[in-house]
């Protein structure tokens, strides 16, 4: 396998480009694929402040790192959502990567600023923790943004998150959110212009970016996600790349050039009102994560559940230490 551009060993193969590329053209590649998006979907400018949304995980790290590269202001914000280890963990990936780099983090944590933590919101509102975590980051990344002046806010999705919402909103024809669906949303009334650079990269291939470029990232998925409608989608779409590479790729863009706006994207925003809590648009009194920080007031915390993959194998554990005294 050889580089397409230089001919030297190939270390990474992107079937849907049918291209090989060896490590330095790979993160040429990836710079490009980044450069392209920014200008076909005018997503900012050179000079512009963008506030990074990090996670610890590969996307958002990457996305980071390359928007340095290639010469933005870019600081970075990461919500310490008290999700146990996984939440520690993460954290400390961003905080070592800006250290390294020396580049500016803002840091929110849930717990410190608002007293709640999303295992202890999701048993207070009974809901999916994915609920209360969306929320909450949703309303930190906006304020964080508009109260530091930013000119943006960058998110990590990549194209297989992208092709796996698509998917999921199309299968449930959830017409309200295929019109927001695009990769750059403008800035309205009190929210910030929000962008995702990284839509035409695929997840194998962030994983890989972060290989070659040294850069220690989350591989763990969030315990919280165990069963998430989301990751089934992005399976159904991997057996769908594999059997025909370009399917998602194609599906996502197609989607893009000739779809998306027959879905309005202009909600109703006009009539939105101020939080009188915090400030921030909402469309009654009190915004909808004001309303979670009061509904977690006083609540005991609530510690991480036990994914349900580890809990078989901690049965499986125990049956084989009980079972006739085997204990291997
Ligand atoms: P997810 O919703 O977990 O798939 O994450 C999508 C994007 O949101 C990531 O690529 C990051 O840009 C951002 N993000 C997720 N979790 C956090 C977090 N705890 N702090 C800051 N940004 C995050
Ligand atoms: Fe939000 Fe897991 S990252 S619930
Ligand atoms: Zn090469
Ligand atoms: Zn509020």
């Amino acid at each position: 396998m050889k580089c397409k551009v230089c001919r030297e060993p190939a270390i990474i193969d992107i079937r849907r480009h049918n291209a090989n590329f060896c490590s330095e053209h790979f993160v040429r590649y990836c710079h490009d694929q980044v450069a392209r998006s920014i200008k076909e979907f005018a997503m900012c400018s050179p000079g512009e402040r963008l506030l990074v949304a990090v996670s610890g995980g590969k996307d958002s790290l990457a996305v980071w790192d390359i928007l340095d590269s290639m010469g933005y202001e870019a600081d970075g914000l990461y919500v310490g959502l008290g999700i146990g280890d996984y939440s520690e963990g993460s954290g400390r990936y961003v905080q070592a990567f800006a250290e390294q780099r020396n580049l500016r983090l803002i840091e929110i944590d849930l717990r410190e600023s608002y007293d709640y933590d999303v295992p202890t919101a999701a048993a207070v509102t009974k809901r999916v923790p994915c609920s209360a975590c969306g929320l909450s980051k949703r309303h930190l990344f906006d304020s964080a943004a508009v109260d530091g002046g930013y000119d943006a806010v960058v998110t990590g999705h990549n194209l297989d998150d992208e092709a796996a919402v698509l998917y999921g909103n199309v299968m449930r024809w959830q017409t309200n959110y295929l019109g927001r669906q695009k990769p750059v949303l403008a800035a309205r009334k009190g929210f910030p212009r929000k962008i995702k650079p990284l839509v035409r990269l695929g997840e194998r291939e962030m994983a890989a970016y972060c290989i070659v470029r040294g850069i220690d990232y989350q591989v763990e998925e969030c315990p919280m996600a165990a069963g998430n409608k989301h990751l089934q989608y992005k399976e159904i779409l991997n057996m769908q790349e594999a059997a025909s590479p370009g399917s998602k790729a194609a599906f996502y863009f197609g989607f893009l050039r000739d779809a998306v706006d027959r879905f309005d994207d202009d909600p109703a925003d006009d009539t939105l009102g101020r939080c009188e809590r915090c400030g921030a648009p909402a469309s009654s009194e009190i915004c909808s994560f004001c309303r979670l920080v009061q509904r977690t007031e006083g609540a005991a915390p609530v510690s991480v559940p036990i994914p349900r993959s580890k809990r078989k194998s901690k049965a499986a554990e125990r049956a084989i230490s009980t079972s006739d005294g085997v204990t291997t």
